[in-house]
């Protein structure tokens, strides 16, 4: 799949702000920083379209970005993130558990992890929360820039064994620095939307 159109459409924290119903979404989750904003500019072609930050916490909202006039990429907050009260980190959970168990036309979700590290105990709620709703299945390692090719595999194997992957299930590297992966995450995205569209 080619990226040949990507526009920010809409901004919500709420279900009533939600666009339609209409176009397939895929949503990016994952830890705050781990780079889920920089993975959307990574694979539209585009360095400002989503806003990165090196602070945590950078995404507070659901933001629902339109491609190809086709589908949806869903940026989600992320998790994980120290510094938030407990009342933001209850209507986080709140916010994102609407969006995740409420919207039929959610495709897949995204888990980002770092490659460098092994899951957290959050990454691994995050994936089986995901499983349980029939969400999981596509994993992408970022930051794979970090290290070097040869601990890349040592490390994916050690994500895929701590999150209790399966073999159908797939490990994308991707580095946002170097522009490398985002093809093999695209195709991953366009089979799952495709088998999406054929079962409606
Ligand atoms: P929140 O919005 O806080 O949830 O964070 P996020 O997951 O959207 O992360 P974001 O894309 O803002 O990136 C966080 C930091 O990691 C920024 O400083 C990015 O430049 C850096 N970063 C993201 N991807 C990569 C990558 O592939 N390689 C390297 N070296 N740095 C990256
Ligand atoms: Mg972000």
């Amino acid at each position: 799949m080619i990226v040949k159109k990507s526009e920010l459409e809409c901004v919500a924290v709420r279900s009533e702000q939600y666009p339609g119903q209409d176009k397939a979404e895929i949503a990016f989750a994952g830890r705050s920083n781990v780079g889920k904003s920089s993975l959307l500019n990574l694979i539209t072609g585009r360095k400002k379209l989503a806003r990165v930050s090196g602070n945590p916490g950078k995404t507070r909202t659901i933001n629902f970005y339109l491609i190809n006039d086709d589908f949806r990429i869903v940026d989600l907050p992320g998790y994980g993130y120290a510094k938030v009260s407990r009342s933001i980190s209850e209507s986080w959970g709140k916010m994102m558990s609407d969006y995740l168990e409420n919207r039929p036309n959610l495709v897949r979700v995204v888990q980002l992890v770092d490659i460098r590290h092994t899951p957290s105990a959050q990454d691994v709620e995050m994936y089986e929360y995901l499983r349980h709703f029939g969400l999981s299945g596509i994993v992408v390692a970022t930051k794979a820039d970090k290290i070097s090719s040869n601990q890349r595999q040592k490390n994916i194997s050690n994500i895929r064994k701590t999150l209790g992957m399966s073999e159908e299930e797939v490990v994308v590297p991707v580095s946002a620095l170097k522009k490398t992966g985002q093809d093999k995450l695209l195709e991953e995205i366009e089979n799952a939307i495709f088998e999406f569209q054929g079962t409606c």
